[in-house]
């Protein structure tokens, strides 16, 4: 068999919220770039959505949503591996193979947990209150969805590097004990770079995320768009006087936002801010026209993908059908290593 020339870079997406600007920017567009290069495969997390969302409708909701999202914004299921981590039973067959071999101590250290007995201790509570073996265990699922497609980097954001390591980690676990039969590949993560170097901040000024409650969902019919951005904080400097662009919460989403196609217009915008004569007002007309002169078109995209039935459906069920030759290639070579075969 031919080994592939190109790398593998894979990500989960979990389906906990409606997508929005801050994804786009910090989590899609990065992936889709990498996509360029890499054999991608990204798929939609809902297993591990399962820690927080107990809202069946709403899971589905999500994942469709998730799903459709990004494909309306460019990825292409015929160059990329695009499924529901749901649709690979082998996953959860690895999972425990891989918890038999990774230290419970290992998992304390792990950092959401690890906020989660804080949170109980702080508050007098039992450290464990409320923490489910999900979230505990969490990590290790991470890891086998990396690690059972050979993946050599994960884009991720920095929250998620360590889940990354622990990849790493419990690989070199495995492959310490069978690695003579058969030795995972050691997955490293890398995260993306906005350009800009600020983060994108959200309607309130603090970083755009949906814990904040503070994002611009990306497929909000016009007028709401248009009041959100009405929304994002300014100050009180007059029309009349210069402003600091990079010091405007609005000026910050039209930058990290704005396609090749509108560079023009934030050069300008940013000059225009710097001479003073702009206010706040105007500048959130341009954002908002860039906004959705960009979206527009995907929003109808994302319709269309929505519906029952759509192409949406095609794709992610060819993708189950491609992941599942990969995972079901690595875990019959683990079953061997291990010694559960016949
Ligand atoms: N834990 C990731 C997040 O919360 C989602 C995820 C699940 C993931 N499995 C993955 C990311 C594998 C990268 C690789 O965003």
């Amino acid at each position: 068999m031919s080994q592939p020339v190109t790398k593998v870079s894979l990500t989960g997406i979990k389906p906990t919220g409606e997508p929005h600007l801050g994804n786009l920017i910090g989590a899609i567009r990065p992936a889709l770039k990498l996509a360029e290069q890499y054999d991608s495969l990204y798929f939609i997390a809902d297993y591990h959505a399962l820690t927080t969302v107990r809202d069946p409708e709403l899971l589905r909701h999500y994942s469709r949503s998730v799903a459709a999202t990004w494909m309306a914004v460019g990825l292409d299921p015929k160059r990329t591996t695009f499924y529901l981590q749901s649709d690979v039973p082998e996953v959860f067959e690895l999972t425990w193979v891989l918890s038999c071999v990774t230290g419970k101590g290992l998992m304390n250290r792990a950092h959401a947990y690890k906020a989660a007995r804080d949170r109980n201790i702080e508050a007098g509570e039992d450290p464990d209150a409320g923490v489910n073996m999900g979230l505990y265990n969490y990590p290790i699922l991470m890891a086998v969805d990396i690690l059972i497609m050979e993946t050599d980097v994960v884009p991720v954001g920095k929250d998620q590097v360590q889940h990354v390591e622990y990849a790493a980690d419990i690989a070199g676990s495995f492959n310490h004990l069978y690695g003579d039969a058969y030795s995972f590949k050691i997955p490293q993560a890398i995260v993306p770079d906005t350009g800009t170097g600020h983060t994108l901040p959200g309607l309130d000024g603090r970083k755009m995320s949906k814990s904040y409650d503070n994002t611009i969902p990306l497929f909000l019919p016009e007028n709401k768009l248009k009041k959100l951005v009405r929304r994002i904080p300014t100050d009180s400097t007059p029309v009349e006087e210069p402003k600091d662009p990079d010091s405007s919460a609005v000026f910050q989403i039209l930058e990290q936002f704005a396609p090749e196609s509108a560079a023009d217009v934030v050069a300008d915008t940013r000059k225009r801010l710097e001479a003073g004569g702009m206010g706040w007002g105007e500048l959130k007309n341009v954002l908002f026209e860039v906004l959705n002169t960009e979206l527009a078109p995907l929003r109808e995209r994302y319709e269309e993908l929505m519906r029952p039935g759509s192409e949406l459906d095609t794709a992610l069920a060819e993708g189950a059908e491609r992941a599942r030759a990969r995972a079901s290639r690595v875990l019959g070579s683990v079953r061997g290593a291990i010694g559960i075969d016949r």
